[in-house]
């Protein structure tokens, strides 16, 4: 029987293309989409890349509030672990504390567990339509994904390795299989967003124990912050004195400081580790490109804001001339996407351009157009697609 780890290997070989621009570890590799080969077990996902498993999510699949596993995406800068047995695995925590502890994957199941419903969503998330385009996984708008998390409260874990004073960020380590020269996935967080009490070390994923492509068996689940916070197959929490310089907090996953004239470069001395993700909303239905019939058409959609909720979603049926607003779905909850609908009495027949725009009870508003940057990350422009009707 071919494992899926020899399966992948063998699509990594027969599909591979090669990447242009910043180091893969960074960006990831620029494959097309195909929905010709199926992954096992993720059937339906549109596959970026095969060789470091990178699967979206096809809209249609934000139609419930929590999405099923097999349909939550998936973003892997390298190989998943190979042998990782749960009984062998052992979580360390160390750094600027009292005294280390290790803890095993039984000694992590004592401790009180807390729920989290959380919006994933990789901070690459709709790279493909920034104009003009950049380097990266062509991630179209379905890098973003809702669970129910659960596992220990970071802070538990700390408590009791006992934190010093000097203590001020805290770094995760993944055991992830790292290919060549690529450094090892390592980030940090700062201390107060570490002590949050919904920053989990999570175990479970909607009821169910992880799975490998969610870092089974345990990973960090940073709410509301960027999907690279949210370190999987985790294997070392370091308190650290000060922020963490490593590959993926510089030069990867950074945000310039300033706008930035489309096309132009930013020196890495004017950027700042990216942490909240942004205020945004999706169409799931009608699809681009659907023809529509009748009087009324019903607009359904997802919005979501990292820390902060969902004020209010406003949709338009004339490519943005006037704004309704629509209704918000009765699910809900702090770090969570809000589903949403609107009613549309259809004019006579022809092309419309249907948009979706969110703000936040911060006042965040999505804008017209994104920031483009020079990595492709939070792309949250207001969301289109052109539609028919019959
Ligand atoms: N953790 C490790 N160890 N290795 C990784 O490549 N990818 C990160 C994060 N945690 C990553 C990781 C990124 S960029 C994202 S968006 C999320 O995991 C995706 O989580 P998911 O694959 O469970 O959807």
């Amino acid at each position: 029987m071919t494992s899926r780890r020899t399966f992948l290997k063998r699509m990594s070989g027969a599909m591979l293309t090669a990447g242009a621009g910043p180091p893969a570890w960074i960006l990831g590799s620029t494959e097309g989409e195909t929905r010709s080969i199926d992954v096992p077990g993720e059937e339906g996902m549109i596959v970026r890349s095969y060789r470091f498993l990178d699967l979206e999510a096809p809209v249609e699949y934000f139609k419930t509030w929590i999405t099923p596993v097999p349909h939550f995406f998936v973003r892997n800068h390298m190989h998943e672990p190979s042998e990782l047995n749960p009984a062998d695995w052992k979580l360390t925590i160390g750094g600027e504390v009292e005294k280390s502890v290790t803890l095993s994957l039984a000694e992590l199941s004592k401790i009180d567990a807390h729920e989290v419903v959380n919006t994933l969503e990789c901070a690459g998330n709709g790279r493909s339509l920034y104009r003009p385009q950049v380097p990266g996984v062509q991630w179209g708008k379905g890098a973003v994904s809702t669970a129910r998390f659960t596992g220990p409260r970071l802070r538990d874990l700390l408590q009791r390795a006992g934190v010093k004073t000097t203590g001020k960020h805290v770094m995760f380590r993944g055991l992830d299989e790292v290919p060549g020269k690529v450094p090892p996935f390592i980030r940090s967080i700062p201390m107060e967003k570490a002590l949050d009490s919904d920053t989990l070390i999570a175990t479970h994923m909607n009821g169910a124990g992880l799975t490998k492509h969610h870092g089974s068996p345990a990973r960090a689940l940073v709410p509301g912050w960027i999907g690279a916070a949210s370190c999987k197959w985790l294997t070392e929490i370091k308190v650290l004195e000060k922020e963490f310089d490593g590959n993926f907090m510089n030069p990867g996953y950074r945000f310039p400081n300033q706008p930035v004239k489309p096309g132009d470069a930013v020196k890495p001395e004017d950027t700042h580790v990216m942490t909240v993700l942004n205020v945004r909303s999706a169409i799931f239905s009608p699809r681009e490109g659907a023809t529509v019939k009748g009087s009324k058409v019903s607009i359904h959609g997802t919005a979501w804001a990292g820390e902060a909720e969902i004020a209010k979603v406003e949709v338009s049926t004339d490519g943005g001339t006037t704004w309704g607003v629509a209704k918000l779905g009765h699910e809900q909850a702090h770090y969570a996407w809000r589903l949403w609908t609107y009613d549309w009495k259809t004019p006579k027949s022809g092309e419309s351009i249907v948009m979706s725009r969110a703000t936040d009870k911060g006042g965040r508003i999505q804008p017209a157009l994104p920031l483009w940057n020079p990595s492709g990350y939070l792309y949250n422009a207001v969301d289109q697609v052109k539609i028919r009707v019959a």
